[in-house]
């Protein structure tokens, strides 16, 4: 639960304040400019909307992108605009005089989007001087990004030494969302881990084996366990440096009686394409030459059943190779059986979000998290710089 004070613990009225949000929203591969998925930009609107409603002078700011690449969030001041039925004036600077004239003529209720805070390297080095300079604009810091939270950089942790600092609609909603379906669950609690690597997912792994009642271990991970069991994998990824963690892994279960159920079919292919030959066999016995890149017909029902009796269901990380479509069964059954289930789901951001978003089925979910990396900290039991850093209640 947030322990942390939000924007409806603290006077915004007539003042002006520096939204920090997540605008790191991908773009297409040719013009980079078009957006294609704006969840993270809808998802910021409700704490938009109230200031705006409070005649509160806003003043958003964001990355997006990497350092090097140097993106405009010029594509993002027009598709907020026509979803906030407003004006967005966007100013292609972040900090410096050209801000300061802008944000000096504002208006109570007005919105301006700066441009990406990661023009600079100062950002991700938590800059001081930066970071006084970005909060010099303002009256208030609200930090609504939850996908930047695991971060501390100028924009997120560093502004904070600067102004009253206070949480925004969205990370209230996540973390308490995220923190409920982990800490105080409706049960069975089932956990879905997949992804390629166990090494991105051990310290998941090794926290939730201590609050679920069952796990189920899909994706590329799962062979690097099967290993630690002794199964013939062939040519399936495997870490050979984690086959210990897993076995760790393996007897943490055992001991706290947690169901851990790992793929007991996959579908393996000759090579990692679309185009490859398939067939469907038992996921320890896979011969060399070919890879397990999806859970197969039995260990989809397997997965199915604990589902079905759970009363939540945290998701991360897919369970196949869905981005290919012949690999792309075991996740979307994943899917399609959690969606028409009466359970709890939450579903970390990243590869399980987009994956879900591709059934179409993030609304009949409980939770989609729009952070890939923050989800995953959290989930991992860590504290995220960009909320510890804000006034406690
Ligand atoms: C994300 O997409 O996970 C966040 O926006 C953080 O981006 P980063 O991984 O580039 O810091």
């Amino acid at each position: 639960m947030l322990n942390k004070k939000t924007i409806m613990d603290i006077d915004v009225r007539d003042k002006k304040v520096l939204v920090r949000v997540d605008f790191n929203v991908p773009l297409d591969k040719e013009t980079k400019s078009i957006i294609t998925n704006d969840k993270r930009i809808v998802e910021s609107i409700p704490t938009i909307e109230y200031l705006t409603s409070q005649n509160a002078k806003v003043i958003l700011c964001s990355h997006i992108g990497k350092t090097k690449e140097k993106l405009t969030l010029e594509p993002v001041a027009k598709r907020l605009s026509t979803l906030l039925k407003r004006d967005v004036v966007f100013v292609d600077e972040t900090v410096g005089e050209k801000v300061n004239a802008v944000v000096s003529k504002m208006l109570p209720g007005q919105v301006v989007l700066l441009e990406n805070t990661r023009m600079t390297e100062k950002e991700e080095a938590n800059d001081a001087t930066f970071a006084k300079e970005l909060a010099s604009v303002a009256d208030i810091f609200v930090n609504d990004a939850f996908g930047t939270a695991h971060r501390a950089h100028a924009s997120t942790e560093g502004v904070t030494h600067y102004l009253p600092s206070v949480a925004g609609f969205l990370i209230e909603k996540e973390l308490n969302a995220l923190d409920k379906g982990i800490n105080a669950p409706k049960r069975p609690l089932v956990a879905i881990i997949g992804g390629a690597k166990v090494s991105s997912k051990i310290d998941v792994l090794k926290e939730l084996i201590k609050k679920v009642d069952s796990m189920l271990i899909g994706g590329g991970m799962a062979y690097t366990f099967i290993k630690a069991l002794g199964g013939s994998v062939g040519s399936s990824l495997v870490e050979e440096d984690k086959i210990d963690v897993a076995r760790e892994i393996i007897e943490m279960a055992r001991v706290r009686e947690v169901n851990l159920l790992l793929p007991v079919d996959s579908v393996v292919a000759n090579c990692f394409s679309n185009e490859a030959d398939v067939k469907v066999v038992d996921s320890g016995k896979i011969e060399d030459g070919w890879q397990g890149l999806d859970i197969g017909p039995d260990s989809i029902n397997m997965f199915k059943t604990q589902i079905r009796q759970a009363g939540t269901v945290v998701w991360n990380g897919p369970v196949g190779v869905f981005e290919f479509p012949k690999f792309a069964s075991g996740t979307n059954e994943v899917a399609s059986c959690i969606a028409a289930s009466d359970c709890i789901s939450i579903i970390g951001g990243g590869d399980s979000a987009s994956a879900i978003e591709a059934c179409g089925l993030s609304s009949k979910m409980t939770h989609v998290s729009t952070g890939g990396g923050a989800s995953l900290e959290l989930m991992e039991g860590k504290a995220l710089p960009g909320i510890v850093a804000l006034m406690d209640k």
